[in-house]
């Protein structure tokens, strides 16, 4: 406010002023320069060509002036472009894109930016359940990723991939039954695929990653190769050694925030898989998302949150039926909380729809 009456005060001398023929030097230049100062903190102008033009056009200038943005206060107008092509759905996969299988649409949808936390009892299926939703959303949308797994050898990995693109076995015999295995030429195809639709983040030597090297090597798939999507599994393998002032709460807490950061600033989909602590009372159901060591921030921070659980009492229902449980759902436009059933066939790892009765009559 002093400087506003200081600069009144100046301006509204005669130009006369500014040729120091009144009062001293000394105190014009003083004024002139605390104009100066005011004017290019306040609107960034160049003063000095003002200041030759003369007082009255730096009158005008200054009234009729649009304030100089504050950094980081805005308005939602700052905003009407994104809101509107959300709303006009400019950006098709602003409202998540489809898992492809139909009744996990209605409750799951991937949103870019978004992060989904996968659990499940060991075994359960959930890294295989999360390649093949992968491939699905290459068939659909022709998205890369970026892959983080470190349970996975590389080769194992591909044959799993591969299996579930080309839909036939790896190899002959057991598991594939009388599934005809896959051919040289379908082999050399599928390799070209994989190559051109995934990348690896794996640490070289013996030592564990941690998830600042992980998300910076993300970024840089991102940004050189746009995936769309990070698979971080599992979360438990990571190094997680942290600062001795902070409690393993406060470093779950941090992490994930980091990931989400990551996650919204890239519109890169983020699946981190955590195997839940040791159950102590597991009779067969599936696990809680309250299960995951480290617990309640990973609820609390993730957008969405999937159980994945396999059948195993033959007594049960049948052996090949995948239960995948939608436990939270943050954003009401990519889904809801419910359960979708699907089937595992053994020789592709593939995961199918469930024919509806009617369609099967
Ligand atoms: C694999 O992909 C990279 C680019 O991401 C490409 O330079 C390279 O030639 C590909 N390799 C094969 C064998 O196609
Ligand atoms: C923990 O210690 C580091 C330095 O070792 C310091 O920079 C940081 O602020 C401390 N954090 C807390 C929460 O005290």
């Amino acid at each position: 406010m002093h400087l506003l009456l200081e600069l009144q005060l100046i301006l509204s001398l005669p130009a006369q002023c500014f040729l120091l023929n009144s009062h001293s030097i000394h105190h014009l230049i003083f004024y002139f320069e605390i104009t100066v100062a005011f004017l290019e903190i306040s609107y960034n102008l160049p003063v000095q060509v003002l200041m030759y033009m003369g007082p009255d056009v730096l009158k005008e200038v200054i009234e009729n002036a649009e304030l100089y943005p504050i950094r980081g206060l805005f308005k939602f107008q700052d905003y009407f472009d994104e809101i509107n092509a959300y709303y006009h759905r400019t950006y098709k996969h602003d409202c998540g894109v489809k898992t492809g299988w139909r009744d996990l649409d209605e409750l799951y949808n991937v949103v870019p930016g978004e992060l989904t936390i996968v659990t499940g009892v060991p075994n359960s299926g959930k890294s295989e359940w999360i390649d093949a939703l992968l491939c699905n959303l290459y068939e659909g949308y022709g998205w890369k990723f970026a892959l983080c797994s470190m349970e996975n050898k590389v080769r194992e990995h591909a044959r799993k991939l591969l299996e579930k693109h080309i839909q036939k076995p790896f190899f002959d015999g057991r598991y594939g039954g009388p599934a005809e295995r896959m051919s040289v030429e379908e082999f050399e195809q599928g390799k070209q695929w994989l190559n051109d639709t995934f990348h690896l983040i794996r640490c070289e030597d013996d030592s564990l990653p941690n998830i600042k090297w992980v998300l910076d090597l993300a970024r840089a798939a991102v940004l050189r190769h746009g995936v769309r999507g990070l698979v971080i599994d599992p979360y438990n393998e990571l190094d997680h050694q942290r600062p001795a002032n902070q409690t393993e709460t406060e470093y779950v807490s941090q992490m994930l925030t980091n990931v989400k950061r990551f996650a919204q600033h890239h519109a890169c989909h983020v699946w981190f898989v955590a195997h839940p602590r040791q159950l102590h009372h597991w009779v067969g159901g599936p696990p809680n998302l309250y299960d995951i060591s480290g617990s309640a921030h990973f609820i609390n921070k993730c957008d969405n949150g999937i159980v994945i659980h396999r059948n195993r009492d033959p007594e049960a229902g049948e052996l090949d039926r995948v239960q995948v449980c939608v436990r939270k759902v943050r954003n009401k436009v990519a889904g809801t909380i419910g359960d979708a059933y699907l089937l595992y066939n053994r020789a592709t790892g593939r995961y199918m729809d469930i024919p509806k009765t009617n369609e099967a009559e």
